[in-house]
Parts: structure tokens; sequence; C-alpha cells
């Protein structure tokens, strides 16, 4: 994929793959729009699909199969137990990962849950690079606390560092010193950290993470829901690897941690998760709680159908082609928002484009949601459905007080093989108008807020009448244009 040159020295990434079933999308006209989003209390999960254009909320479960993933899906084995499809998962996995022992579960969530039973007590801690939202919530649940680790530059949204996922070592041996191994439920290593702009960890620094948590036993434990774009920029981005094949990257990083655990929502372009595990005495801690929560040990919940699209799917991983092309597109459409001084994470990372809400709206203050406004301003723009990654992701303080997220950012997130690049552009035209217009915009307040994951259910109305103007801007710059 980055082999192709064009004549004319333009850097567009070109697919290596073509559109074999497609699906029809409908495009509203603005003031259906506004009707949507007061509908769905300005929350972009509680928009109905009909009335999306571009849904560029997550990849989660978005990402396109290929030919041999559906006709995989046919042939499975559909057996409630000791399924053939089950056994060609494991064999992928040892021969993918070398992780002889597996269990297989409906999706990321549910291993986070069965690993923070298995693992965490009371007063443990967790150190990680950085957070995410459903881990951070198990793990408290059980009566853990997170240690984010990460450097304080990986913050900060605009700057170059290739690897803004990495330990700060001298952090993790602080902690270490602090707490006391015997404190330590595990070290979790989030390959892709997803909520500071899907920004990579280096092999370099897993090398070095795993090192002390050897020396100090501690367990590892390495998210890999995000590790596809994750081999792309170790691949591309550490001068030592550049050279190796996805194969041995993977295999490499795979023999540095005890337990692997992943999303196949994300990793395997499907639906489903699974933990894998170096040793059977791991495994056996977790798989009676498997058949409780989840299902029997040869489906954990997911179709078999699944199983077998997951198979074929991280076979896929493994082709630098195909994994190539969701960085590249959000590459460049990181550098066209950039171009225009949109303030943007740089470097561009994986999973999708983020924008810093915080400098994109200045004008509005973190306690009204500026990342959440931002999200709701684009959908009225343009039809696009995209994530708020910001205060209104965080759960409030003990006493009440809001708790103001690291980051304000809206996520454009870019499912693998799923849009086209004149898509990527019209997202580009529509949040760069939205920037001209920026100060119409205005801020957002929750009108129902749940305790625990608010986002996803909560509710919220515009402080002012912001989105009216907005719409009458649209159709002054617009005409009658969708
Ligand atoms: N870990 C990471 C790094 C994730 O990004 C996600 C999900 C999970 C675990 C949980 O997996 O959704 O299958 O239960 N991320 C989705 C997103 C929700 O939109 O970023 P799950």
């Amino acid at each position: 994929m980055n082999k192709i040159k064009f004549f004319n020295g333009a850097e567009i990434p070109v697919e290596m793959h073509r559109a074999k079933v497609i699906q029809k999308l409908t495009l509203l006209p603005i003031e259906e729009r506004k009707k949507y989003l007061k509908q769905a209390g300005n929350n972009q999960f509680l928009l109905k699909n009909e009335a999306i254009f571009l849904d560029m909320l997550t990849d989660s479960g978005m990402n396109a199969r290929s030919d041999k993933q559906v006709s995989a899906a046919m042939t499975a084995d559909d057996a409630y137990a000791g399924s053939r499809t089950y056994f060609e998962l494991e064999e992928k996995i040892k021969e993918i990962f070398g992780f002889d022992f597996f269990l297989p579960v409906h999706q990321g969530r549910a291993c986070e849950h069965l690993l923070a039973k298995g693992f965490v007590k009371e007063g443990d801690v967790v150190p990680t690079n950085y957070h995410f939202t459903t881990t951070r919530a198990h793990i408290n649940l059980c009566g853990g606390k997170v240690e984010e680790l990460v450097f304080d530059s990986a913050i900060v949204c605009d700057n170059d560092d290739p690897f803004k996922g990495n330990f700060d070592i001298e952090k993790l041996q602080r902690l270490i010193d602090e707490v006391g191994s015997d404190r330590i439920s595990f070290l979790r290593i989030e390959t892709g950290t997803n909520l500071i702009g899907g920004q990579p960890i280096s092999l370099g620094n897993i090398k070095r993470v795993s090192e002390i948590c050897r020396r100090n036993s501690i367990i590892t434990v390495m998210d890999a829901s995000l590790l596809q774009d994750n081999l792309y920029f170790i691949k591309v981005r550490e001068e030592e690897c550049k050279d190796k094949s996805i194969r041995e990257i993977t295999k490499e990083i795979a023999s540095l941690i005890d337990i692997m655990y992943f999303s196949a929502r994300k990793l395997g372009f499907g639906i489903g998760g699974g933990i894998c595990f170096k040793t059977a005495d791991l495994r056996e801690k977790l798989k009676a709680m498997l058949t409780l929560h989840e299902g029997f040990l040869t489906y954990g919940g997911m179709s078999i159908r699944e199983i077998a699209s997951i198979t074929q799917g991280l076979e896929e991983t493994m082709d630098f082609d195909m994994i190539s092309q969701g960085p590249r597109f959000i590459k460049y459409m990181v550098d066209e928002l950039d171009k225009r001084n949109i303030p943007v994470v740089k470097p561009a990372g994986g999973l999708g484009c983020h924008i810093d809400a915080r400098k994109f709206l200045a004008h509005i203050p973190d306690e009204n949601y500026s990342a959440a406004s931002l999200t709701a301003a684009i959908y009225l723009a343009s039809g696009i459905r995209t994530m708020e990654r910001g205060t209104a992701s965080e759960e409030r303080n003990p006493d009440g007080s809001e708790h103001f997220a690291a980051m304000e950012l809206v996520r454009c997130a870019i499912p693998r093989r799923v849009f086209t690049m004149s898509q990527i552009d019209y997202a580009i035209d529509r949040i760069h108008w939205l920037y001209e217009n920026k100060n119409i915009i205005g801020g957002l307040k929750f009108t129902q807020e749940p305790e625990i994951l608010r986002f996803f259910t909560g509710e919220m109305a515009p402080l002012s009448n912001w989105q009216d103007k907005l719409v009458a801007k649209f159709k002054e710059d617009f005409g009658d244009s969708l």
C-alpha cells in the first residue's frame, strides 16, 4: 500500500481492496437533523441510525468484512460444545501470538469483567499507560485503582512524539517502590491508547516494561483491542522494526506478556472477544467464571459464525496492506484539517481523527462540555456522528463535583475498510465550515445524568438557542444543499 506513487506527487492512500457489498446511506436535510438531535438529548449514542449519514462514532463492530470472512461464517460448525470452528480460532491464536490457552467472550469488556474479578482485590493498584472507560469501571468495581503512567507530554494534543502511548519507566519504578508488587493486581498495557487519540506504544517500551514486571513478579496484561493500528505504527515509526514483518513484530510483542485480551469488535474485523494466556494456571483462575457469565468454553457468548469470521480476520490483521488503510486514511484527514489550522491530535494515531475541542471551542468552558457540544454541532452541520471523549465521558468525583478530563476530544472514528476518500473529504469540508463559524457554537448541560458511564445514556440540552443560529447560518451558506 505504501509503495504507490502519484505522477503529480500527491500523497493519497490507495485502498488495496474493493467494495463488493454496499449499504445505501441517506443524508437528511439540516432541519430534520436538528429534530433527531433534540430527540437524542444531544447524545450521539442515542441517535437513530436512520438519521446518520457517515457513522464515525466508533470503529467497534463497524469494520467491513472481507469476502473470506463472510464465506468462513457460512461454513461454521455451530455445535454448542466442541465446535470445530472454535478450535480453529484457538489454533490461529497459537499460530499468530504463540499463546497456548484461550477463553472466548462476547466482547472486550467481558474480558475486563473476568480479569478484574479474577485478579483485583480491594485496595489493589493497576498500573497502565492509559485507562479505558470500561476497563477502569470494572477495576474500580472490584475495589482497585488505576494509575496512569504515560509521560506528561502524552496528553499534549499537538507534539511530535511518535509513541505517546509509552510508559514513563521512572513513574512505573516509583509506583512499584511505593505500593509494592503485592498490591499490584497486574500491569495493563494498552496497545493503541484509545482515550488519548489512538496513540501507539513502541516495541522497545513494551520490552522495558515487561522486564521490570518480570523482575518484580508482576503479571502483564495487554489490551490488544487496538493492536492492529499499533502494529502498523511500530513497523513504520520504529527504526529497529522497519524490516520486520507484521507477524514477527506480533510474535515478539506477545512473547513479552502473560495475558492478552481483545475486543474482536476492533481486532479481527468481527464482533466478539477473548483472553489469551501464557500458562494453564492463569486460564484456570477465570475458567469457571466464563461458563457462569459468558457461555460454554467453546463459544463464550459469541455466535459461532462470528468466531469463524474472527479467525479469518486475525489472519488478515497480519497483512500489512490490510492494516495500513485505517491509519493512512486517518493521517490524510488529520493533515487536511491541520492545513486548515483546525486543532487536531498530532501525530495522527489509530482508530480515528481526533479534534482538540478545548482549542476549537476555546470560548466554551469545560463545565459546559466543549467536546460534547462539538459532536452536536458536527452532526447538525454534516449528519456525521462522532464521539465525545472528554469531560462528559468522565465520572463525577465522589463529592459530586465535575472531574475535568485531561483532554477534550472529539473522535471521528474511521472504521476499517468502510469509507471512501470523497466521504472523508466531505467530513473535512463540513468541519472546516464549522471552524469558520465556531463562535456560533455554544455549550450543553446535562438534563438526565446517570451515575455510571453517563456518556452512554445521559441526555443534554443546549445552553442557548445556538443550534437555531447554526442552522440559519448553514442555510445562508449552503442554500438548498443537504
Ligand atoms: N479496550 C479498548 C482499548 C477499547 O477501545 C474498548 C472498546 C474496549 C476495551 C472494550 O471493548 O466494546 O468490545 O466491550 N472501545 C469502543 C470504542 C467501545 O468505541 O472505542 P468492547
